[in-house]
């Protein structure tokens, strides 16, 4: 039986921002988490600024309790990409395992996933986890990680039982 965990979706994009471009990788994030039995609570567009990414994981993580954070797009090498500087200024532990893992998966694919410097971890019962910006590398990322992040969030909680008794692959 898994738990029904919240979760939250942050699209960062300048052009998305200002309606310039469709947001289609938060929605192929929401159809991911919904199938793997998260309940979306909120969906948020922002444009590549620190304060605005901050403000926005901040609210997310310390008033409204959200158990995962999703964050798409700004992880790149381009002069605007700061997703990465913003969450790691607001985390409380890092988890460099969820990025490696993407990196390494996402490179049999496209040598172009070395690119993505995303990061992930914990504030406060939080986990905040970055995801590049392209509907497919998001979707193709998220897959990578979904199978431990019921794990994840149990442990970060403060779950008791041993891992071995746990069910992720
Ligand atoms: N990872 C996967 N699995 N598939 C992809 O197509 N695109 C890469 C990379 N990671 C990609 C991927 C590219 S082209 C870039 S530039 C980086 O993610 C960063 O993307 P972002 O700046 O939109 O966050």
């Amino acid at each position: 039986m898994k738990n029904s965990y919240t979760c939250a979706i942050l699209t960062v994009s300048d052009k998305g921002s200002r309606g310039e471009r469709q947001d289609t990788s938060g929605p192929q994030l929401r159809r991911q988490l919904t199938e793997s039995h998260f309940t979306v609570s909120a969906m948020e567009i922002v444009p590549d600024n620190q304060e605005a990414i901050i403000s926005v994981f901040t609210q997310w993580a310390d008033q409204d309790n959200i158990d995962l954070i999703v964050s798409t797009g700004g992880t790149g090498v381009s002069p605007t990409d700061v997703t990465p500087e913003a969450t790691q200024s607001i985390l409380d532990k890092e988890i460099p395992g969820i990025g490696e893992a993407m990196r390494t998966a996402s490179f049999a694919k496209t040598m172009n996933a070395v690119l993505s410097r995303g990061i992930a971890g914990i504030r406060k019962q939080s986990l905040i986890i970055n995801l590049p910006g392209s509907e497919k590398a998001a979707r193709e990322n998220l897959d990578v990680i979904l199978p431990c992040l019921q794990h994840a969030l149990y442990k970060i909680k403060g779950g008791m039982k041993d891992c071995a008794e746990c069910s992720t692959k």
